[in-house]
């Protein structure tokens, strides 16, 4: 347990997807600078969505280049299709994920069409960016749980995460869209897609909306995963999953890492110090334990 864990941080893309305040640009930039700074090398940045669908993202391509000065950081955004590759592309995106669900009714509510079609629609992004030397992380969502259609099968994540892989993606983060998993569910899952895939490229994408999220992880890491997708201050959620809260928060897997002797590398004063700052221009302090403790101090 105690070797390195890779922490992909979520906060300007899953965490402000789903805020009603809108966040400009600027901010947007300096939250992904002030969390690079922090020791957050990998950061989400943006989606190349439909701005109907998603407004909060609009703008990706102009925080994308305004964060191409950062040294040492790796960025990501989201492409649901051709017409997001081309634009994210024209950005200078060097890594893109695509984003497929192990649930029909996800599928439909987020991105408009079945599963089926969302392969179909990424199958041209994945060879494009293979041509172009361009990294394709994989999302499979609703991996312990769907909004629309309840239960999910450990067997349906393990088949959709293969085809992603097989497909080319380099790795698969297993997404707990709604925050529903418990730890013998997650590892249950977890091992049916690691008897499958290397458990060394898979990602856990935990959402904390009953709590579990830590617990999740832990059982996760117990199996051998070391990449984790989480969010500064514990923002996020999905518009097009009802009811589901933020993402597990970065500050709680520090603290809890750290706990257990695992190096970050990641400066929790730091890290502190950008989500009060994103809290503060979202008007509501961090709904994070670790942030709401170390801020009472
Ligand atoms: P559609 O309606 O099926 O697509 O939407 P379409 O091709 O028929 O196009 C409809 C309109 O969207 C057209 O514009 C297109 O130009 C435009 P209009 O003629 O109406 O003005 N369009 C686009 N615009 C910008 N960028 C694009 C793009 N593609 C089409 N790439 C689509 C399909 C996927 C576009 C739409 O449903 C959409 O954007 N959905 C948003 C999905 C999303 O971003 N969800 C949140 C992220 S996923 C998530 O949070 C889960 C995750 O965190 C893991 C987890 O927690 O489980 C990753
Ligand atoms: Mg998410």
């Amino acid at each position: 347990m105690s070797d390195q864990i890779h922490i992909v941080e979520m906060g300007p893309r899953d965490g402000l997807q789903n805020e009603k305040t809108p966040v400009s640009v600027e901010a947007r930039i300096a939250f992904v600078e002030a969390l690079v700074a922090a020791g957050l090398n990998t950061v989400e940045v943006g989606a190349f969505v439909s701005p109907k669908a998603i407004p909060q993202m609009a703008s990706s391509d102009q925080v994308l280049r305004g964060v191409s000065h950062v040294r040492n950081g790796e960025f990501h955004v989201l492409v649901p299709n051709e017409k997001g590759y081309d634009a994210a592309r024209a950005a200078g995106a060097k890594v893109v994920s695509v984003f497929a669900a192990a649930s029909e009714g996800f599928s439909r509510a987020n991105i408009n069409c079945s599963v089926a079609e969302s392969i179909e629609r990424f199958k041209p992004v994945l060879a494009r960016a293979k041509a172009d030397g361009v990294k394709v992380r994989g999302y499979v969502s609703c991996v312990l749980g769907c909004p629309f259609d309840g239960e999910i099968k450990p067997k349906a994540v393990a088949d959709l995460a293969v085809t992603l892989w097989d497909l080319g993606c380099y790795e698969i983060s297993l997404g707990d869209t709604i925050g529903v998993g418990t730890p013998l569910r997650a590892r249950e899952m977890l091992r049916a897609v690691g008897a499958e895939l290397p458990v060394g490229n898979l990602a856990m994408h935990f959402h904390d909306t009953y709590g579990q999220a830590l617990a999740n992880l832990y059982a996760g890491m117990e199996e051998g995963v070391r990449v984790i997708d989480s969010a500064a201050g514990g923002l996020g959620g999905c518009p097009y999953a009802p009811g589901a809260t933020g993402n597990v928060a970065t500050e709680d897997v520090v603290y809890m890492l750290e706990g257990m002797g695992v190096k970050t590398g990641i400066d929790m004063d730091r890290l502190l110090a950008t989500t009060n700052e994103v809290a503060g221009l979202l008007g509501r302090p961090p709904v994070s334990r670790v942030a709401s403790a170390l801020n009472a101090k």
